[in-house]
């Protein structure tokens, strides 16, 4: 990666011999210098799955976007895999709510039943499940009430017992999304004890409390009944803190770093990825997938055109991977 430390400009060698227009003249001059391209591999599909059969619901705020059952998500899924996708997102979307958000960790769980459907037909596509109860709770927060405040402590437990399931079912990698201090640790030692020490751990480890999760949570009918997240996820205005949420997952296990958002943290991105030396994963999460969609549906911006500066400057600033609502979309314009 260029530093712009790194760039000299030695006396002598300055304009009129430096013209750096030179490299810029025809396309491909400028596809031989390009320091940073999107491929398939690089993204990963998130996709909402409905328990039943049979159901597809269309979310107003994100346009082409469905909370979907297995049984079509799996045609999908396939869509993907031939576009040169490797990678799915799973969040699950179950029928019942409880306090304790039981069908988060039930066997028989809308994603434990799509993992094990998904693995069945498609065994190569890798499968990472979103740990967290937010979707499973009648309250719609990351954790256990008591008092009227989200429980750190005894949350672990079900968190670690949720990603356990998910392992079960097949599921290839978890990705703890709640925030909770403690989480990686917690199923990084219960995965282990139940024989699991393959499955590596995507940690959404500077996950901010931010505006722009608005259309997920109308996708995944997670909003909080009470409050906002704000006691767990972190404030926007923080990038020393993101550094230390980094460091404790990967004291705690992590084999890959999440930050969340992506676009309006490209900063954060940049110095998680100069201080740690694993992979770092972004989420170009659904208010930024839905910013570009109603311009684009406005006219105001050329969609494609927006979407790849988005996704090429998500990658520049460090990104090994990125968990992108558009990940179809640009897997067709790159294949022409
Ligand atoms: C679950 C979770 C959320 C997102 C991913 N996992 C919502 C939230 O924290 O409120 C947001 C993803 C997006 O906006 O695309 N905790």
């Amino acid at each position: 990666m260029s530093d712009a430390s790194t760039i000299r400009t030695t006396a002598g060698y300055s304009f009129p011999r430096v013209r750096l227009r030179r490299l810029r003249r025809t396309e491909s001059l400028r596809a031989l210098v390009r320091e940073t391209e999107i491929s398939p591999q690089d993204l990963i599909l998130p996709l909402f799955i409905r328990e039943g059969t049979s159901v597809r619901n269309d979310i107003a705020s994100m346009p082409g976007v469905r909370q979907q059952s297995v049984d079509l998500a799996l045609s999908e899924i396939k869509t993907a895999w031939e576009l040169g996708i490797r990678a799915i997102l799973l969040f699950g979307i179950p029928d019942h709510k409880d306090e304790v958000g039981s069908q988060a960790y039930d066997e028989h769980g809308v994603v434990q039943v799509a993992v094990r459907e998904i693995k069945d037909r498609l065994p190569e596509m890798i499968v990472i499940t979103d740990v967290c109860l937010c979707e499973y709770t009648s309250h719609g927060h990351c954790g256990l009430i008591r008092d009227g405040d989200v429980q750190n402590d005894d949350s672990l437990e079900l968190l670690a017992r949720t990603a356990l399931s998910h392992v079960r079912a097949g599921a290839d990698i978890v990705a703890p999304s709640n925030m909770m201090d403690g989480t990686v640790l917690a199923i990084r030692e219960l995965l282990d004890a139940e024989g699991f020490q393959h499955v590596p751990i995507m940690a959404y480890s500077a996950k901010y409390a931010s505006c722009f999760y608005g259309p997920f949570r109308e996708a995944a009918e997670s909003a909080p009944a009470f409050g906002d997240r704000r006691s767990y996820q972190m404030d926007p205005a923080n990038v020393r803190e993101a550094i230390r949420e980094v460091d404790m997952d990967v004291i705690e296990g992590a084999d890959i770093v999440m930050v969340k958002p992506a676009l309006a943290y490209l900063d954060v991105i940049s110095k998680v990825k100069e201080r740690f030396d694993l992979p770092v994963a972004a989420y170009n999460v659904s208010g930024e997938f839905a910013m570009v969609k109603a311009a684009a549906m406005n006219g105001w911006l050329d969609e494609r055109r927006a979407v790849m500066e988005i996704l090429t400057s998500i990658k520049r600033a460090g990104a090994d991977m990125i968990i992108s609502y558009h990940s179809l979309d640009v897997c067709r314009w790159l294949s022409g």
